[in-house]
Order: C-alpha cells, then structure tokens, then sequence
C-alpha cells in the first residue's frame, strides 16, 4: 500500500534524538529549532519522560473512560497549579484540532448559538469547525463550510461588536500570538476588549494555546501576559512532548453534564503520564524562565544581522521576517547547515520553535550557520 501522499517532505530521516539535536541514519547531528511543530517542550528523549511512561507502560498503558483514572485528576491538578488556572475544569482529548473542536462544540452547547468569529491568518486544525475557523479557503472542503464563521482583523473593536450584537455568535476563539499564521498578536486593548465584549455578549472567549501553551512564550499561557479570563483553553503539542495528548481548560462558570463531550483515547493512562512528565521538567529544570530570557538573547543577536526586516514573537516562540521568500534559505540551513526551522503562511517568516531546554550556546551556532547560509543563498 502506497502512502496518501499529502506531505511535501525534506529529504531527512531522522532516526533518533536527544535534548535539542535530531540524528539521522547516517548519524548525521541537526540542531532542532523547529521541535517537530512547537511539539518537544522538554527536550527530546528526557530521561524523566522516558522513565515516566516506560514504568506507566509496564503497569497499564490504556483503558476507556468508562472507568476511574487517578492519573488524570493528577494531571488537572498539576496544570491547575502550574497555569494558575486552579478553578477551571479540564476535559481531555489527543490533539490540537480535536482541543479546538470541542471547545467550539462547548461554547455552542454553552450559549445555544451557532456562529464563530475568528480572525485573519488563524490557523485552528483541521477537523469540522476548527478548519472553518482557520483562515485558508484551501483547507477547507465544502463539507466545512457550512460552518458559521466570520473572519474579522486584529483590533477592530468597532467591528467585532458589530458582530456580537447580532447575538448569534457562540465563540470568539484567537492565538494570543499567531503560530502558523506568522507571530502576529492582537493589541493589549484589543485583548482586553474581546474580554469584555465577551462577558457582555453571552459569547465564550476561546484561547487556542495549541502551540502558545505549556509555557513556550515566558508565561505559562500567551494570553497570561494579560489579565483576562478566558471561558475555554484549548491545550496541545507541547502538553506530551511528542505523545498525543490535547484538552481544554473550561471556566468555572460552565457547567458539565454527562454525555456532553468524550472521547475513547483521550486521557490514557500513557498520554497522563507523558503530560505529567512534561510538567514535573518544566518546574524542576525552570524552562519557562529559560524560554522567557533564551527569547530575549536572540532577539538582541538577531538586531545584529542587516537581511532581517523583523523579529517577532516572544520566549521560544520567534520569528525572522526577511524581504523574500525562506523557502531556499530553509533548504540550505537543513541540508548545508544541519539546523531545522519552520516556515509559516508568511512566506517570507522564518520561525524558530526549539524544545525549551535550548540553551544560548545553540542559539551562537544558529546565528554562525544561518550568516553562512545567507551568504550561500547571495543574500
Ligand atoms: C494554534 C494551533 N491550533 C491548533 C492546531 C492544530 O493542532 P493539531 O495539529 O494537533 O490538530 C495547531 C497546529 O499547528 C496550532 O498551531
């Protein structure tokens, strides 16, 4: 059987990792400033983690929610404590899309309403209503698109209350700081006015913090940066460090009643596990720290380099914008260089996403491999 072949790939065959570096068969050693998609939090490989879900694995890997699983009360309570979001109630599934997905299903079930707003350059996943909400036509088969969705830009209060008055829309759901989109972020006063306009509309204001959370930006959530509450939370990649696992966070004020959201894999013995690992590195090794200071050291080494028109995002989660296209300069930093980056729907954003374990040293060998790389491509 051949593989439905939907990935454009890099020729690259990684076939073991370890912290921040990805080995391939030939043994050949690529720093990871991509971390497979904003993925690996605490570093490939952890001993932690491996241990963790090894002694899990050897005492039950999985069984449905039909029954009772301590480990996911441990796993509410340790994000609870770690977020501060200690009032909140967690429903957990495997991923990013499905996070989204439910959070939208809940907002409706929540508010009896039907309509999304998000925002332009959103990127949510891609199952019913998170691809609706994702800003890209091309994703989008006709199925999705009978979804009520309507596309608004950052910071135009004017034009979301014109749209909450209508008094249909059940979710307004943002990235605090835009992953796949380009490290766009919405104003303070806009944040802060999608908080009230909210609260006042009887709509649920949706946090994605898909690739944001599980402390990636300096702060636990990227919209903890500002003091909002949001009604829903949604959680993903870095979450399991690699193992499938997503949730969302649901605010106090919404109430659950049984049947309302499931999910026959979501919050397995393993997936808790993993996440429950993640945590425990994140507290004892201080990564959050370490992303908000790392984040900062590469912006100002980044001011030194005359190609780049921008520096964007914040702690791990950074961009370079140059005046054309990365597509050939990513290219050459994988195949001359031996570094993975990203790209983003900003075709001319290079973005850098590493497991937070990075240190400034390899943010040294970027800055060195990527002047190399640029002259390589004649920039
Ligand atoms: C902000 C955001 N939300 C949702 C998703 C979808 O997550 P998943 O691919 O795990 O379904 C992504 C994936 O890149 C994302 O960046």
């Amino acid at each position: 059987m051949k593989l439905f072949d939907v990935y454009p790939l890099y020729d690259v065959t990684p076939t073991r990792a370890k912290d921040v570096y990805v080995y391939d068969s030939k043994g050949t050693e690529y720093l990871d400033l991509y971390g497979g998609h904003a993925v690996i939090s605490i570093g490939h490989g952890h001993d932690h983690y491996v241990k963790s879900l090894t002694e899990q694995l050897n005492e039950i890997g999985f069984y449905s929610n039909a029954i009772k699983n301590p480990i996911q009360q441990e796993l509410a309570n340790a994000i609870g404590e770690q977020s501060y979001c200690h009032d909140y109630q967690l429903f957990l599934c495997s991923s990013g899309a499905e996070a989204n997905e439910n959070g939208l299903k809940l907002a409706s079930f929540t508010t009896g309403k039907k309509r999304i707003i998000a925002f332009h350059n959103a990127f949510h996943g891609r199952t019913s209503a998170a691809v609706a909400a994702t800003d890209n036509v091309a994703i989008n088969a006709p199925l999705n698109q009978q979804q009520e969705v309507t596309f608004l830009p950052f910071d135009d209060e004017n034009a979301l209350e014109i749209e909450l008055k209508k008094g249909d829309v059940c979710a307004v759901i943002f990235e605090a700081i835009q992953g796949v989109g380009g490290l766009d972020e919405p104003s303070e006063e806009f944040i802060y006015a999608m908080d009230r306009l909210c609260n006042s509309y009887n709509t649920c204001l949706i946090a994605d913090e898909v690739q944001a959370g599980f402390s990636r930006t300096g702060t636990f959530f990227a919209y903890q940066k500002y003091n909002i509450e949001p009604h829903i939370v949604t959680i993903a990649k870095g979450m399991g460090n690699g193992f499938p696992i997503g949730g969302i966070l649901v605010h106090p004020s919404i109430e659950a009643k049984y049947g309302m959201l499931g999910t026959t894999f979501g919050g397995n013995h393993l997936a808790c596990s993993a996440s429950l690992a993640v945590l425990d590195v994140l507290k004892e090794e201080g990564l959050q720290k370490n992303a908000e200071e790392l984040g900062k050291y590469f912006i100002d080494q980044a001011k030194n380099i005359p190609s780049v028109k921008k520096i964007k995002g914040r702690g791990l989660m950074l961009g370079l914008e140059f005046d054309f296209e990365v597509s050939d300069l990513r290219k050459e930093l994988i195949y001359q260089q031996q570094i993975f980056t990203g790209g983003s729907s900003n075709k001319n954003l290079l973005r850098i996403l590493p497991p937070l374990t990075l240190q400034k040293k390899h943010f040294d060998i970027f800055f060195k491999r990527l002047e190399k790389a640029l002259k390589a491509i004649n920039v």
